[in-house]
């Protein structure tokens, strides 16, 4: 089976105001004269879902960074899967290490986002990722995988799951996983997920974050089994964004 159709996504974490929308119409631009080898997401602050999906296209979808695992309720401050469905969203990243840092969210909260995204009808991006002294200790791998088994819905489908492999030592900080390093954690995630879901499993992408820029784009999108990118920084100015993406020109 071929490999699945690579997507590159943008986090922006917290950055992003009302004129950033000239972001969107610059990268749409950008797609339109030059095309896009690839499907691209922008997954920017709740506070401008609404006014980007007005501009999503068959190339650029939108998504959310996060959701509650409860579909309404009262949970004075947070975001449901169902509002971001409402505001024609497609995608939500779940598990973040930043979340998983700063809200102390574990595997069976991640997993309780990913099934409430995914009933609502979103596709699901589940991050995972060591650290740094868990790589250092050689840990890596077995943490990988188990955030993976233990992050995925038992209902989940092959059409509606994403895994994003971000070593948290690699975020924002200009250091990447070497390629076999990469190469490595990818190909044992795609065996947690064979193991999962059957042949079919081959069709989940599993992006890498932490890191991609331009200048390193086009080697660690070719290594097997990455199918994509997650981009923090280099996700906000659509040129920059746009260098990645041009990356899948020269990749099959
Ligand atoms: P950077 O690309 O800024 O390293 O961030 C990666 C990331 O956390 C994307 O979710």
């Amino acid at each position: 089976m071929t490999a699945p159709k690579a997507l590159v996504a943008g986090n922006w974490k917290m950055n992003g105001l009302t004129a950033s929308i000239d972001q969107i119409n610059r990268l749409n631009d950008l797609i339109s004269q030059n095309g896009a080898n690839c499907d691209v997401l922008i997954c920017p602050p709740y506070t401008l879902i609404n006014a980007f999906s007005k501009l999503a296209t068959d190339h650029l979808s939108i998504g959310a960074q996060d959701c509650h695992f409860n579909i309404s309720g009262a949970h004075t401050g947070d975001i449901s899967a169902a509002m971001i469905k409402d505001l024609d969203a497609r995608y939500v990243i779940v598990g973040h290490s930043e979340r998983r840092a700063d809200h102390a969210e574990d595997n069976e909260t991640v997993k309780a986002k990913a099934e409430a995204a995914q009933s609502i009808g979103l596709n699901a991006i589940i991050c995972v990722g060591e650290t740094e002294k868990q790589r250092d200790a050689g840990q890596a791998l077995e943490v990988v995988t188990s955030q993976v088994k233990a992050s995925i819905p038992d209902q989940s489908v092959v059409e509606n799951t994403l895994i994003a492999y971000e070593p948290v030592w690699a975020i924002g900080t200009g250091r990447t996983p070497t390629e076999s390093d990469v190469e490595e954690i990818h190909n044992a995630i795609r065996q947690v997920l064979n193991g999962r879901f059957g042949e079919n499993a081959s069709q989940i992408k599993i992006l890498y974050g932490g890191s991609v820029k331009a200048s390193n784009a086009h080697a660690l999108m070719s290594v097997p089994n990455v199918n994509g990118a997650l981009v923090g920084g280099a996700s906000l100015k659509a040129d920059d964004f746009y260098g990645i993406i041009s990356a899948y020109d020269q990749i099959g």
